[in-house]
């Protein structure tokens, strides 16, 4: 039996049905920058269309009104006989996001997602990026309230054990209402303490330095020993594991042992690996989960639990378990669940997916929290794109979680685009201390937010919300 527990969402005012109708704003009656009206291509509403999209600096400059601060789902209707373009969307002249225009002959509408409006006259500008698309209209409606969350914070194992539990309840006791402050690695943990004056409510750690392929080339770790620490001091930890091939590194000055997790670093080949069980290649990725499994195990014996993340980012294939396709990634999941949860007994994991594309998904019943990494220099908007493919993934049944990150999420719009991710981990060094990614004055801006849940706001997070 799964526990749903539903938190209330916030209640936005109601509105009149008018303001849930589309509003289409026309191409033509918009300002113009570098490109004109056209009428030759049929099928446009109004009176024309915008075309001669030829030069960098061409662009269209919608103004749209709001009567308050709101979320809109916006489209645009377009035509791309040239090819598969794209174009970029400006929202009041800050950030932009580039929207993919495939090729058509037809008038298309293409979905964009939120834009989130001030009260008051906003722009939305259509930038050139590739050029060589019509454009017809744009169409802004408010978005639909989401519902109440659906998720279950009961842990996939069902031997999980209570320190495992109270983890999954605790993160599902703050979802929606606060997220959780994260940082990887220790060193840049405590840069955050010293410089920012918070310390992080999470320290993200790595199994990576424990497999053999990597201590008999000279790599260790003390990963395990921080995170005991960590939790000592009433923190949540998570691991990932860049998992070197067991096997084929090239090894080569270009393509180090070290960068053994990637997929350009190694000959090793998944697909075939799984192919069946008596396959050598195959016996020596077990023994590898055997060899974390004795870190892990250290772990639960210290009666810390794990938000645990292991072959992270596959769909990217960038590293050697996406390399073959989501189907051998799948494989080795179930294999990595199946042996550490029923074999090595270790019930002190929660189960963390970080892949976005529902072709990747194993399943809901290996997975607790569904995650993503996403990285985006200088950019601090609430990837709510991403979160709403999350909520769709696992039909809004797991947490989710930002699992790495370079610029932190800023608070005030992840509540606007109620993108609810329950923590956000920012990746090491210079991530977090360079400057450019996050500023120390928005850090500290950040991290005094009440919404940002710091180590010295979850004290006793084990006993919270538990029976
Ligand atoms: C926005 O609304 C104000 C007030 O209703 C109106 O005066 C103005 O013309 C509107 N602007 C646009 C671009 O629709
Ligand atoms: C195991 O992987 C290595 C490295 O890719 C490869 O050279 C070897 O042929 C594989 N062994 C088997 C039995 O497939
Ligand atoms: C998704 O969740 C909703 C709300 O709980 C439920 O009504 C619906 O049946 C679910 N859809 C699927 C495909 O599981």
């Amino acid at each position: 039996m799964r526990a749903l527990i539903a938190f209330t969402a916030l209640v936005l005012t109601s509105h009149a049905a008018a303001q849930f109708e589309k509003r289409i704003y026309q191409a033509e009656q918009a300002e113009l920058k570098g490109v004109k009206v056209g009428t030759s291509v049929q099928g446009y509403t109004g009176h024309g269309y915008v075309e001669g999209f030829d030069e960098a600096s061409d662009s269209i400059i919608f103004s749209v009104n709001s009567t308050s601060t709101e979320l809109f789902d916006l489209e645009i209707v377009y035509n791309g006989p040239y090819g598969d373009k794209y174009t970029t969307v400006v929202l009041n002249g800050a950030g932009g996001s580039q929207v993919p225009l495939p090729a058509t002959t037809e008038w298309k509408s293409v979905p964009v997602g939120q834009v989130l409006l001030n009260a008051g006259i906003n722009t939305i500008e259509l930038e050139n990026n590739w050029g060589w698309y019509l454009v017809d209209a744009i169409g802004l409606q408010v978005s639909k309230q989401r519902g109440p969350h659906h998720i279950t914070t009961i842990p996939v194992n069902k031997n999980a054990n209570s320190d495992a539990k109270a983890l999954l309840e605790y993160l599902g006791s703050i979802y929606g209402r606060n997220i959780l402050s994260g940082q990887q690695d220790q060193a840049s943990l405590d840069w955050v303490t010293q410089n920012v004056g918070k310390t992080p409510a999470i320290l993200g750690l790595d199994l990576m330095d424990y497999t053999e392929s990597r201590k008999s080339r000279g790599a260790s770790s003390t990963d395990v020993d921080k995170a005991i620490a960590f939790a000592k001091r009433g923190g949540i930890v998570t691991f990932c594991w860049h998992w070197g091939s067991p096997v084929g590194l090239k090894d080569t000055n270009d393509q180090s042992w070290y960068r053994g997790f990637y997929t350009d670093a190694t000959d090793f080949d998944i697909e075939s690996a799984l192919v069946d069980t008596t396959n050598a290649n195959y016996t020596l990725l077990l023994k590898d989960i055997d060899t974390i499994a004795v870190q892990l195990k250290k772990l639960q014996d210290a009666s810390v639990p794990v938000i645990w993340r292991p072959l992270h980012e596959a769909e990217g294939k960038w590293f050697w378990w996406g390399a073959k396709g989501p189907e051998p990634a799948k494989k080795l999941w179930k294999i990595v669940y199946d042996r550490l949860t029923n074999l090595h007994g270790l019930n002190n994991l929660i189960w963390t997916w970080n892949s976005v594309d529902p072709t990747w998904y194993p399943g809901d019943e290996t997975v607790d929290v569904v995650s993503a990494d996403t990285y985006s220099l200088g950019d601090h908007g609430p990837i709510a794109a991403t979160y709403n493919r999350l909520l769709a993934l696992a039909n809004d049944t797991k947490i989710i979680a930002a699992t790495e990150v370079g610029s932190v999420m800023d608070p005030v719009q992840l509540q606007a685009y109620d993108a609810d991710w329950v923590y956000f981990c920012v990746w090491s060094g210079d991530f977090i201390s360079g400057g450019r990614w996050n500023s120390l004055e928005f850090l500290k801006e950040i991290y005094n937010d009440p919404y940002v849940l710091t180590l010295d706001e979850i004290q006793g997070w084990k006993g919270v919300n538990t029976q």
